[in-house]
């Protein structure tokens, strides 16, 4: 049984600790930290049934000293501090997205994990849709051919930002939308946060190295942020095949959709619950629905196979650096309205195409 504790008692340590539930008997919350001391009670009271202990900060847990694992829920600008204070403790860690919000940090991270063999696993959840899991099995079987159009989509309706709304019942305190309306502690905007999802699935749709990158945003709806609320970005990949993202809290997409991919032989698409295929030449598509999936269990399920069993992650540290890498490059093209090159090191931030 693996001994986790979750550090950022909010939204997503919520989220994370039912998750953990989900995976008992294999691992155990035994441990809750949060700065805002109500809401790590409510946490160890309610979901985790007051079985873990509380503390009011992640220095305190760690001192403690009876982890096998951290599960890093706190906000953006506090996340490359606390991996590498974790990874030097020498427990695992599971890191809510983004890793980190600088190719400076991304860095220093790589070599920290490194140099301390810590295992780390970045909680990309939507790796764990059925329709994308089944989607990417087809496409490495080759059942399409060669895919040359993808597109992924995240976008949700959040005009509501920051309005002090929780979205589920945090035990009080500071409402999620709070920090992501601070740029310094959100580090960037729509597309770092919720665009995150978008990227990591368009890289992995693609299994191919992004080699350009050119972006457009806008902030249309949510007056709150200074930032952009949506962001379509381009992305060419090493086979030439063309990525598209497109992320927003200004709309929810109709139909719910979450990728689209063109490929040699046919087309692909997929939602939360439902995978529909045609081949070209086929009158009509197929269409194969599945159940809602609680993702966040099916990555925890994951990060305890790759702890546990050796299993292969399919959300490395390195993963997690070609999103932000590619993120940052589309703030740039957007800043500059340029075609941004990426180099091959995703630490390496992009250079404008002559
Ligand atoms: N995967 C997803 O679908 C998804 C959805 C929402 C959020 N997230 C990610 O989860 C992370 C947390 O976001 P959230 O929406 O849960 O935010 P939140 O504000 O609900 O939770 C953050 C918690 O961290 C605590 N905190 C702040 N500073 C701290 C410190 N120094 N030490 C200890 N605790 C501290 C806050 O009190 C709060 O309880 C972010 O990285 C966000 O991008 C992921």
């Amino acid at each position: 049984m693996t001994r986790v504790g979750i550090v950022g008692a909010g939204w997503m340590g919520h989220e994370h600790a039912q998750a953990w539930q989900n995976n008992a008997p294999h691992g155990k919350v035994v441990a809750v930290a949060d700065a805002a001391p109500e809401r790590a009670r409510h946490l160890a009271g309610t979901l985790l049934d007051g079985n873990a202990r509380v503390y009011a900060s992640l220095d305190e847990m760690l001192a403690a000293g009876d982890l096998d694992a951290v599960d890093i829920c706190l906000p953006h600008h506090l996340h490359a501090e606390a991996i590498l204070q974790v990874a030097r403790s020498g427990v695992a860690i599971l890191c809510e997205k983004p890793v980190c919000t600088t190719l400076d940090d991304a860095a220093v991270i790589r070599a920290t994990l490194a140099e301390t063999g810590t295992l780390f696993m970045a909680a990309h959840n939507q790796l764990f849709q059925p329709s994308l899991i089944e989607a990417r099995r087809l496409l490495v079987a080759g059942t399409l051919g060669r895919p040359f159009i993808i597109r992924s989509i995240e976008a949700v309706q959040n005009r509501g930002f920051a309005t002090g709304k929780v979205p589920i019942d945090l035990g009080g305190g500071e409402s999620p939308w709070a920090w992501r309306a601070d740029a310094s502690k959100m580090g960037g905007g729509e597309v770092l946060d919720t665009g995150w999802h978008a990227t990591y699935r368009l890289l992995a749709l693609a299994d191919d190295r992004p080699v350009e990158v050119v972006a457009m945003t806008d902030r249309f709806h949510v007056k709150q942020l200074a930032v952009e609320d949506t962001g379509v970005i381009t992305v060419r990949f090493a086979s030439g095949a063309i990525g598209q993202i497109l992320t927003s809290w200004a709309f929810a997409p109709v139909g719910g959709w979450h990728f689209e991919v063109a490929a040699q032989h046919g087309s692909i698409a997929g939602s939360r619950t439902r995978l529909v295929h045609q081949l070209h030449g086929w009158a009509e598509s197929v269409e194969v629905a599945n159940e809602p999936v609680h993702t966040f269990t099916a990555e925890v399920a994951h990060f305890l196979d790759v702890l546990q069993r050796g299993a292969e992650s399919q959300a490395t540290f390195d993963h997690a650096a070609r999103v932000l890498q590619v993120t940052m490059a589309a703030y740039a093209s957007a800043e500059a309205k340029r075609v941004i090159a990426l180099p091959e090191d995703p630490m390496v931030p992009g250079e404008p195409v002559a």
